[in-house]
């Protein structure tokens, strides 16, 4: 008989839930995992099924075997052509057949570093790193080196690293409005106080006081996350970067890949003088890139910017291939097809049942919010409910090349009921707090008891 890798799994570990293991995880790891949005309490608390024994296309099995539909983020948004891709694990089993590491470097990086440069004709060079938070704070260092100030300019969100949380010494939400509230800089030496300066977006003269007001050399933003830029809008920031010698640096890591083949920048016509990717790049393997004009990046030179795993080759090897998947398949046609379709249904299933949903994000990256003091409670009551029918579900949907429209109809079918009863709650008929069988899910940052 053939043994499966779940059989195997399931075989070498002791028979544990997913929730249980996640109680031992907390006295282990603090914070219970690596990843705040992986944590079972942004989703159900006490309930949530926490572990993966397998992943394959749009779907997870938990460490008891059970099969989910994932409608929520996807792995966090790495995964735009599915979970296991036949032909990027392919190349990834050869490299691990051949050897993942030696004293030599891999050759992917640098035919890696010529198609970026393909794909972004507006660049010369490139480096590479295994995360986005890690390529965020790359990009800063090359940039402040190449502009030679220190402050930084931001909009969304960049990683933990100490120059971004820097933003939330001495106001504590200065980083509320980009992404993430509550984040905690502690540990976060205080005289960088003032070297990172939130602006919100789609606020030009916000932007254009920092500048006139501060030394700024950087300016480095999302392109777009939550709604599209006012006309004008990126041209402008352009524009203020070019007339003020600074650094204009675009955080892709998210929205990279999800409309076009490359920078979500380039819908709009706009150039950065960097740009940084991950995330969508090597369809779930580590490999994130920072990509610039010679002038900026041959700073990288003058500084010291150097790690051992940033030249392990599954990261690269992964990367070339989804990159050549992608151009041939073109996904960001369908996954903004889909998000599309989704974000139209929601809609559609809230006026049915009276209901007022706010919709945001890209279309890939689709999300919508009650206009209730309750979001909380419904979003945990949606997860709840949606858990026990087979999805993992909240008020996102990440959408990859996996989820066809049977999928889609077959959970839009199933979310109908939840929005009944969450109608009805609405109208008083029903109390939400009696319902829900764990305790509200956490929005953002909290510490974990
Ligand atoms: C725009 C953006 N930049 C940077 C990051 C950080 O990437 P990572 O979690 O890989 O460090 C993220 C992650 O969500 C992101 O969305």
């Amino acid at each position: 008989m053939k043994v499966s890798n779940l059989d195997l799994f399931m075989k070498n570990k002791e028979s544990i839930t997913g929730q249980d293991l996640y109680k031992k995880a907390k006295k282990l790891i603090p914070g219970g995992t690596m990843l705040l949005s992986k944590r079972p309490e942004m989703f159900l608390p006490n309930k949530w099924p926490s572990y993966y024994s397998k992943a394959k296309g749009c779907n997870v099995w938990d460490l008891d075997g059970n099969k989910y539909t994932d409608v929520s983020i996807m792995g966090i948004g790495t995964n735009i052509l599915g979970y296991g891709n036949k032909e990027i694990d392919e190349v990834v089993s050869n490299v691990v057949a051949t050897g993942n590491m030696s004293t030599f470097n891999c050759p992917e990086e640098v035919y890696l570093a010529e198609k970026l440069i393909e794909i972004n004709p507006w660049a010369d060079m490139v480096r590479f790193a295994r995360t986005g938070g890690e390529a965020n704070a790359i990009a800063i260092r090359i940039a402040r080196a190449a502009s030679g100030k220190d402050k930084v300019a931001i909009c969304g969100y960049h990683g933990w690293h100490d120059w971004y949380l820097s933003t939330n010494l001495g106001n504590d939400e200065g980083l509320d409005s980009h992404l993430l509230p509550g984040l905690n800089p502690l540990g976060v030496p205080s005289n960088l106080k003032g070297s990172t300066l939130p602006f919100l977006y789609n606020d030009y003269e916000e932007l254009e006081n920092l500048v006139k007001n501060h030394d700024v050399g950087v300016i480095k933003m999302e392109v777009q996350r939550s709604s599209p830029p006012k006309e004008g809008y990126l041209q402008n920031v352009r524009k203020l970067a070019t007339d003020n010698d600074i650094v204009l640096v675009f955080d892709e890591c998210t929205s990279g890949f999800r409309e076009t083949n490359g920078g979500i920048f380039m819908k709009y016509g706009v150039e950065p003088d960097m740009t940084v990717f991950g995330k969508t790049i090597a369809n779930g393997y580590a490999l994130t890139a920072i990509v610039g004009k010679r002038e900026v990046m041959e700073a990288a030179q003058k500084t010291f910017i150097s790690s051992t795993f940033w030249t392990e080759r599954i990261g690269p090897a992964a990367a070339l291939k989804t990159l050549e998947v992608m151009e041939k398949a073109e996904p960001w046609d369908f996954i903004t097809n889909m998000g599309m379709y989704i974000t139209n249904q929601w809609k559609t299933l809230a006026q049915t049942h009276d209901l007022k949903i706010k919709t945001f994000g890209i279309p890939a990256l689709t999300g919508f919010a009650f206009d209730s003091e309750k979001m909380l409670e419904y979003k945990t009551f949606i997860t709840q409910e949606m858990l026990k029918k087979g999805y993992l579900a909240a008020n996102t949907i990440y959408s990859s090349t996996a989820h066809t429209k049977d999928i889609i109809d077959n959970y839009l079918f199933e979310l109908n009921d939840v929005f009944h009863v969450i109608s009805k709650c609405e109208k008083e008929q029903l109390n939400i707090d009696n319902l829900l069988e764990s305790p509200v899910c956490h929005g953002g940052f909290k510490r974990l008891n």
